[in-house]
């Protein structure tokens, strides 16, 4: 089978791979009809996520059909068609009872990180009861892409942790697509204003087709008194960070408002100063997460009704064939107008593609 294959550090490479077997009673192999690339990815490419070891096929997102399982598996059949979920879960160890399946003892992030991922033909699930949904007809497979890692993401490490609650200002510092899967996972909760800030004026501009209040590119340096002027001298309830750098954690320590919540997202690879002295006395409230997928079935639901359409986040396709042009094009997203690519993998005759 074809695989994107990480060869360390800026490199990588579509190459022949054997297709993987069960190995385990629990585990069952899909057929990937289609597969997409996170931010996290381009971390792993820069080599931010050292964890990450050279030949290992990256991907964490993705749709397609069971073609088998192990005996073990009571949730799913050949011939299913189903959503990847980026966190794997036994869902009997001590952190899975705890709801922290991010964290189980077996599973957890496995996907293009400690194992084979997907953005390859094919993709070997351990622990597949815990690690697939069924995805209905009336779900497509570019939304049910999103549903691997974006929207479990926005919601749970974003507007859930951040405890959006109807009226709050919220600020989402980074609207790739995790920005803005937490900017649709707000919108759930109803917020009364939502402050959007990038780099990237596209992206702005997709932010406020989705409902952003405002938009502010920070590239001046400003956008905290920006913030400050819009909330006149307030600040934000809550402030949700999905980029992982020094510069953005400080932006929402500057807006957060005494008592808002500040959601970390981003993946970090550098230290972070916390400016506790002026926060101590500010009762905020800060989170961190890695994503457990815990709302991926609520979310389904809000796809098929059509109360919630992450096809939206989509801008580019392109076949597995030309993976590597789709990591540049994502890599060089302001350039490109890029926010989410998505890769079919069963259409290889497909041409790369501007979505309309
Ligand atoms: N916690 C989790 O479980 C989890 C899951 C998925 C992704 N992530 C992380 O979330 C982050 C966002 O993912 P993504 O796919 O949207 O990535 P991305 O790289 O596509 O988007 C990052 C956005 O941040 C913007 N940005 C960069 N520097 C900035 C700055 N100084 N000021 C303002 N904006 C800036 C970029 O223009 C871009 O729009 C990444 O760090 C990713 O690794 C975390
Ligand atoms: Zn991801
Ligand atoms: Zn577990």
């Amino acid at each position: 089978m074809k695989a994107l294959v990480f060869d360390g550090p800026g490199r990588l490479a579509l190459r022949t791979r054997p297709k993987p077997v069960l190995a385990e009673p629990t585990d069952a192999i899909v057929r990937l009809t289609t597969t997409t690339l996170c931010g996290t990815d381009l971390h792993i490419l820069r080599g931010d996520v050292p964890a990450v070891a050279r030949g290992r096929v990256l991907g964490h997102e993705g749709v397609g059909i069971v073609t088998e399982v192990g005996p073990a598996v009571t949730r799913f059949l050949a011939g299913d068609r189903v959503l990847v979920s980026l966190i794997t879960a036994c869902g009997r160890c001590g952190a899975c009872r705890k709801g922290l399946t991010s964290h189980c003892e077996r599973g957890g992030w496995l996907l293009g990180n400690q194992l084979d991922g997907t953005q390859a033909e094919f993709v070997r699930i351990p622990l597949a009861d815990n690690g697939l949904h069924l995805v209905p007809d009336a779900v497509d497979d570019e939304a049910a892409v999103m549903l691997s890692c974006i929207l479990p993401t926005g919601l749970e490490c974003g507007a859930q942790n951040g405890r959006v609650a109807p009226g709050d200002v919220v600020a989402i510092v980074g609207v790739g697509p995790v920005g803005l899967a937490a900017l649709l996972a707000a919108l759930l909760y109803s917020p009364g204003e939502l402050i959007a800030i990038d780099l990237d004026d596209h992206r702005l501009e997709t932010a406020r087709g989705l409902g952003a209040t405002a938009v502010i590119n920070s590239g001046d340096g400003k956008a905290a008194e920006r913030v400050m002027e819009l909330t006149h001298g307030a600040g934000v309830d809550v402030v949700i960070e999905a980029v992982g750098l020094g510069t953005t954690f400080d932006l929402c320590q500057g807006i957060v408002a005494p008592g808002g919540r500040i959601a970390s997202m981003g993946v970090f690879a550098r230290p972070v100063e916390l400016h506790l002295e002026r926060l101590w006395g500010a009762n905020i409230t800060l989170t961190t997460g890695l994503v457990d997928g815990r709302t991926t079935s609520r979310l389904v639901r809000l796809v098929a009704s059509g109360r919630l359409d992450p096809r939206r986040l989509v801008t580019h396709r392109f076949p597995l064939s030309q993976i590597v042009a789709a990591y540049d094009t994502f890599a060089n997203a302001a350039q490109n107008r890029a926010v989410k690519v998505v890769i079919q993998v069963d259409n290889p005759g497909a041409r790369p593609d501007r979505a309309g």
